[in-house]
């Protein structure tokens, strides 16, 4: 499919061949990319400390902001400790890393995000994939397993369709001892829980088994990715993922946004109200054109049509109305392509009608959703 060429945005427009278009894709959740004081505290950050720090961190190259974004970051998901790494893929990498020594076999979920995969296996250890989201068959590997050391790894939100991972069923099955949980939560911290804080938060899971692996790209806005756990899990990220050891930080601008976005998240509780009013409106509007699709607050809207023709028709459509509706080819959907619609804190619900106008003109009721 070819590739948006986004020439400005805001949280919810992107221009493209100079048109302003009303976006409805991305995964901007808080709308924190463009938040006045995440992109104002980049370049006091760069005048302060530069803007990368040239070194790897356990040599010389550690600064107060990294280490503070560390403990705001834990604070917020409501973990004992974090690391950073380079970005969300890397995270996974890392702690797969960590944890190789003592974890020799990985049970995966079917449509985990592919990183979860590459790291384990790239870690050495051997990986096999329970039904998606099938905490049953989950129970049934890591019985064949136990003696091995299990890590179980899954999405807590899965991209592709915002399904929600059964977090404290799989816990239910893990053995305990010399086992963990790494819930990759790429699409559900700022978006889950009470506070924002992510899936683990969301389900009141507390258990030292619990890893959690997170991008600062998404519902943070910036760039980066983190491991999140107990003191003991984290210590080990820094003492043995090379991919940690070896490697330069983020630089000290985007880890002075991340510290302004997660204080936003926190500090400004309407910004997930505004999120979570609009996932209501996107759900009941597509619900009343016919189109099912999940009950969680999460704003990840996934459908198809009846064809490939019919969807590429709608979306055209769309864009000729300055709308963008995302019609995507990503792993984990419903069919290798399908519509992908997000909402974000910052849509108004009259942007959000105007969509399910759109969607009203050019699909109609439709009986086909997820
Ligand atoms: C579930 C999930 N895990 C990991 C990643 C990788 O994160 P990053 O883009 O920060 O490398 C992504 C996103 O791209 C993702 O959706």
């Amino acid at each position: 499919m070819a590739r948006l060429n986004v020439q400005a945005s805001t949280a919810t427009m992107i221009r493209i061949d100079g048109r302003d278009v009303l976006a409805f894709g991305g995964c901007n959740y808080l709308g924190l990319a463009h938040h006045p004081a995440v992109t104002g505290s980049l370049a006091e950050a760069a005048g302060l400390l530069g803007l990368s720090t040239t070194a790897s961190r356990e040599t010389t190259g550690n600064t107060v902001v990294h280490d503070a974004l560390e403990q705001e970051l834990a604070a917020f998901v409501g973990e004992e400790a974090a690391i950073l790494l380079a970005d969300g893929y890397t995270a996974n990498i890392a702690i797969c890393q960590a944890l190789a020594r003592d974890h020799g076999v990985a049970l995966i979920d079917a449509r985990a995000h592919k990183s979860l995969r590459s790291a384990a296996s790239a870690a050495g250890i051997q990986v096999f994939e329970y039904e998606h989201l099938n905490a049953e068959s989950a129970a049934w590997l890591a019985g064949q397993f136990a003696d091995q050391g299990v890590l179980m790894l899954t999405d807590g939100v899965f991209a592709a369709d915002g399904a929600l991972a059964p977090v404290p069923e799989l816990l239910a099955v893990l053995p305990q001892r010399r086992a963990t949980l790494v819930v990759d939560d790429c699409h559900g911290v700022c978006v889950l829980g009470d506070r924002g804080q992510g899936t683990v938060g969301h389900f009141g899971v507390r258990d030292p088994r619990v890893v959690v692996t997170t991008t600062l790209a998404k519902g943070v806005g910036c760039y980066g990715g983190a491991v999140l756990g107990g003191r003991a899990v984290v210590q080990r990220v820094r003492d043995q993922a090379d991919v940690y050891r070896r490697s330069t930080p983020i630089p000290t601008p985007i880890a002075a946004a991340a510290r302004a976005a997660v204080l936003a998240a926190q500090s400004e509780p309407e910004l997930l109200r505004a999120l979570r009013r609009n996932i209501g409106l996107m759900r009941d509007g597509l619900a009343r054109l016919g189109i099912a699709t999940h009950r969680e607050s999460i704003p990840i809207f996934t459908f198809t049509l009846e064809s490939n023709q019919r969807m590429e028709e709608v979306h055209r459509r769309l864009l000729a109305e300055d709308l963008y509706a995302p019609y995507i080819e990503y792993p984990g959907g419903p069919t290798p392509r399908f519509f992908r619609v997000t909402v974000t804190a910052a849509h108004s619900p009259e942007e959000i009608e105007r969509l399910l106008a759109g969607l009203a003109r050019h699909v109609g009721p439709v009986a086909a959703g997820t």
